[in-house]
């Protein structure tokens, strides 16, 4: 049974979410300056089928990226994107040089950094073979460390149940402060925020993507908990840059908007003082 186990997705543990939300490359990593990742250790809560996380790990030249969440159905699924992604990985491409830092948008693009391979340019192990075949072996032996598949690990946790045992350069906190907010109240939400800033390096950076108080009205109607929990919060999202200042971070950079529809929301930057 899953950590996650009630039938209505009440952490916001949805099934099926980027199928949803589906994208090549995610819109709101694209929003970040091109070697924001290079060579960083990357916390990702709440990763659900861990795609960001995979993204990090392959695209984007992280270290090592730890995706977390609380539904261990969806950890499996993340694990799973992984090997998919490791299989469609085309061999032994090193550094592409592209001259694609078209800024006009305000949307970066990558320049430089497809460090290992670019899996969708060339599908050496396309998905149709996957299908009938299942995913390719991840070798033990000949993957360098800090390059994808084996610098992306996840882990089944709730991350406010957790001691924090590690710290990190960057921590992504996307679309998922909603559902701790509702699920542990104002106290939960800033305990949230406090273990962020434990879990971050002096210097370290919180990517933070809060979605606004209009949508708390259907979530809380998920679950009677919910609704219940939702009576008692005095704190909105607009708080939450005041709240993060006080437990030891720098002013918001606001990054812009990416998504469509109800998933057009900010993707802030937070700097740990
Ligand atoms: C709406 S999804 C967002 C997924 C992903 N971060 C993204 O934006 O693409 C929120 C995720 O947070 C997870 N989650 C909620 N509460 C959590 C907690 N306390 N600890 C770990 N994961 C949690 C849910 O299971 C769900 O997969």
């Amino acid at each position: 049974m899953s950590m996650a186990s009630s039938i209505a997705p009440v952490y916001g543990n949805y099934h099926g979410y980027y199928s949803k939300r589906p994208f090549v490359r995610d819109p709101r990593l694209s929003l970040l300056p091109p070697s924001f990742f290079t060579g960083k250790a990357v916390l990702d809560i709440g990763c659900n089928e861990g795609w960001v996380t995979c993204e990090i790990g392959q695209i984007w030249g992280a270290a090592r990226v730890i995706g977390v969440d609380i539904d261990e159905t969806l950890i499996r699924g993340a694990w799973k994107r992984r090997r998919s992604l490791w299989s469609q990985q085309s061999p032994g491409r090193d550094v592409m040089e592209r001259n694609e830092n078209d800024n006009s948008s305000g949307v970066f693009k990558r320049s430089k950094l497809d460090r290992v391979t670019d899996s969708h340019s060339h599908y050496y192990f396309p998905a149709s073979c996957e299908h009938s075949h299942e995913s390719l072996p991840i070798p033990t032996d000949t993957i360098k460390e800090g390059h994808f598949p084996t610098n992306v690990i996840f882990r089944t946790a709730d991350f406010l149940a957790e001691p924090v045992s590690e710290r990190y350069d960057i921590v992504i906190a996307l679309s998922i402060t909603k559902w701790i907010h509702l699920n542990y109240g104002d106290d939960g939400i800033k305990q949230f925020f406090r273990k962020v800033h434990e879990s971050l390096n002096a210097g370290g950076t919180l990517v933070l993507e809060p979605q606004t108080w209009e949508t708390y009205a259907k979530a809380k109607r998920l679950d009677e908990k919910l609704k219940e929990n939702a009576k008692h919060l005095k704190l909105h999202p607009g708080n939450f840059p005041t709240i993060l200042q006080n437990i030891g971070f720098g002013p918001p950079r606001h990054l812009g908007s990416v998504g469509e529809g109800g998933f057009h929301r900010p993707v802030d930057l937070y700097i740990k003082l």
